[in-house]
């Protein structure tokens, strides 16, 4: 039998009490972490979500007390009630937030009992994820995970505080919706009452918040979630929250300085780091040059550089032919790096091909000179020109990748990234913050033989390069922006397209046919026509701030019940399979190897 709460109230939090305490006395509630019996007494962790707190029970003080605590057992829920004093001399643990005192306990409830877990619930044991996920409520016992869930609701808390403070407005838009195109593939939902329609999860509330700007809003925000079917990755989800804003009457500018003083107060609040402002600014251009990707890494250099010139003219074909035919060389200096092994240079080769390359030339630089298979290739003046490029000292590793550009930029650009992490140079606490701007407007799908929008087909072009959407699309700029922290895609935005005809003229260079386009987004060409004001916005993704914030090497461990890579839930076992009466229901038959 469990004892029954009574009157009993909770005075305080185990985490709570400190020395100075002392002398009170106290009510607390919570988990048993750990019992230890010292001959006569017993001590009891006591843990909830601020921390722990040592109980003592003597016999000699109370033994009725003392006898229940025989019973207890680890996760057993308890209360307790007795007087805080100091530790003994000697017993002090520093480390803990209540290690001066302990409370000597008069009266002990079991207000219910726990099977025996199915793994330590404390900061140390390294537990497969497939049992964290199946016990998740176990699992959020954790302090770690329990840290992560209290500051992500400090971190909505101040977005709120702040947003509200500049004018936003927090408006719910429909989970039950038409695909909105983010580039990723819908989730559906089938319709009971309409047979045979479908909704979209939306993939984010892009084209309802628009229309809020229609409608007079002028600032809105949604802490809100958005659902993408789509090849998962250690940063990304099925279902994931979005901080949502969009502000009318603005320029690129405002919703950039607007938004950097909501990140700042989030650094702020979450871990007392302020953020520099302005942040700094690189054009997609000069981020490719330099980095290879749009996303770059700014706490470490590693820069990129091209020598495709340089080295068009040499004996060694791999690099003059792809010189010849429109496609880039280029190469990076591993500072130090000539140390590295055969295995290591293999390795590194290896994650290059991930990314398409079809090879990686390493040069060791000694005193006697290159060391590298491609050496003899080069001139004396073509190795000089390469060494003073890549500013080679001896004792560097210089990677050089030909490709073609897309394919050299990306691989290099990830292997960059890859080597920072690798020499440690990517520190957890360094936080380096940068704008990507002017981004290209559309890209060529060589598979589907058309323009897709980079950004998404509501995104305006630069006003300048207007007059490219006739003459040259593909060179045409957006007025869209990234939020890049650390190597990480933290947020993404841009103006809009307010305009009908411009908009109209967008998703014809998009392929989308005006009977398409009016199918689809007519409600939206429709609002356009109304009065729409200029406006634009951005949306941050709130599970990969959490990580940066906490330090989580998951997405997994910021989100309460997250789902696995395959997009399953092992807690609940989402998704199953359903009654045949709710499919029928639904008009649907699921195709099977019988009736193919
Ligand atoms: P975008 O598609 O760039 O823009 O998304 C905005 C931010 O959301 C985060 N994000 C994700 N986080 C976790 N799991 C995912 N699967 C995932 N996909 C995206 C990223 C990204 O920067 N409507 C536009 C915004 C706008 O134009 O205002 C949009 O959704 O951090
Ligand atoms: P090979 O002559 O093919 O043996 O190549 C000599 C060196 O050049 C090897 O180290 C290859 O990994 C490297 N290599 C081959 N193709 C490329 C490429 N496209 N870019 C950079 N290095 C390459």
């Amino acid at each position: 039998m469990n004892d029954k709460l009574g009157d009993w109230k909770r005075s305080h939090r185990c985490g709570e009490l400190t020395a100075e305490h002392v002398g009170q006395d106290v009510c607390v509630m919570g988990w048993v972490q750990r019992r230890r019996d010292h001959g006569g007494l017993i001590f009891i962790d006591l843990r909830d979500r601020t921390g722990i707190v040592q109980l003592a029970l003597d016999p000699d003080r109370d033994s009725a007390s003392h006898e229940k605590a025989e019973q207890v057992r680890n996760e057993f829920v308890i209360a307790a009630r007795g007087k805080v004093s100091p530790r003994p001399e000697g017993t002090v643990n520093p480390k803990m937030k209540t290690g001066e005192v302990e409370i000597e306990i008069t009266e002990l409830l079991i207000l219910n009992r726990s099977e025996t877990p199915p793994f330590m619930l404390d900061e140390y044991t390294d537990v497969a994820e497939i049992i964290r996920l199946k016990y998740r409520f176990l699992d959020l016992r954790r302090p770690a995970l329990q840290n992560n869930l209290m500051m992500r609701h400090l971190v909505a808390k101040t977005v709120r505080n702040y947003l509200d403070g500049q004018g936003f407005l927090e408006i719910e838009t429909p989970v039950l919706t038409k695909s909105t195109p983010e580039g990723a593939r819908d989730y559906l939902v089938p319709s009971r009452v309409n047979l045979g329609k479908f909704y979209a999860l939306p993939q984010s509330p892009q084209l309802f918040k628009q229309l809020l700007m229609v409608a007079g809003f002028d600032r809105y925000f949604q802490i809100v979630k958005c659902f993408r079917d789509e090849d998962l990755r250690a940063d990304r989800q099925p279902e994931f929250t979005q901080i949502d804003c969009e502000m009318s009457f603005v320029k690129r500018d405002d919703v950039m300085t607007v938004m950097e003083g909501m990140v700042s107060e989030i650094f702020q609040a979450a871990i007392g780091v302020k953020v520099s402002l302005p942040i700094a600014r690189l054009s997609y251009a000069e981020a490719l040059h330099r980095f290879g990707v749009d996303n770059p890494d700014l706490r470490f250099g590693l820069e990129l550089v091209d020598i495709t010139a340089q080295v068009a003219g040499s004996q060694f074909k791999v690099f003059a032919d792809v010189a010849a035919n429109q496609g880039l060389v280029k190469a990076l200096n591993a500072k130090g790096c000539a140390r590295f092994s055969r295995k290591e240079l293999d390795d590194l080769t290896d994650f290059a091909k991930i990314y398409g390359a079809k090879g990686l030339a390493w040069v060791k630089v000694t005193e006697d000179g290159w060391q590298s298979p491609i050496a003899k290739f080069f001139t004396v003046e073509e190795l000089a020109s390469l060494n003073a490029a890549l500013e080679a000292e001896v004792g560097d590793l210089l990677l050089f990748m030909a490709d073609t550009p897309a394919i050299a930029n990306e691989a290099l650009g990830r292997l960059r990234g890859h080597l920072g992490q690798k020499l440690g140079l990517a520190s957890k606490e360094d936080y380096k913050f940068v704008w990507i701007t002017d981004f290209p407007l559309l890209e060529w799908d060589a598979e589907e033989q058309r323009h897709v929008a980079v950004h998404h087909p509501f995104t305006a072009p630069l006003e300048e390069d207007i007059p490219l959407l006739d003459s040259d699309p593909g060179k045409a700029r957006a007025q869209a922006y990234d939020l890049v922290l650390n190597g990480s895609e933290v947020g993404g935005g841009s103006v809009r397209i307010h305009d009908q005809a411009v908009q109209s003229r967008m998703f014809d260079l998009l392929g989308i046919g005006e009977e398409e386009a009016r199918e689809k987004f007519g409600f939206l060409l429709d609002a356009l026509s109304f009065g729409a004001p200029p406006h634009g916005g951005i949306a941050f993704g709130l599970d990969r701030l959490m990580m940066i914030l906490t330090g989580a090497d998951s997405i997994r461990d910021v989100i309460a019940f997250p789902k696995t890579q395959k997009a399953t839930c092992l807690l609940s076992d989402a998704p199953n399979e359903v009654a045949e009466k709710q499919l029928r229901e639904l008009g649907i038959r699921l195709r099977t190897k019988q009736n193919g």
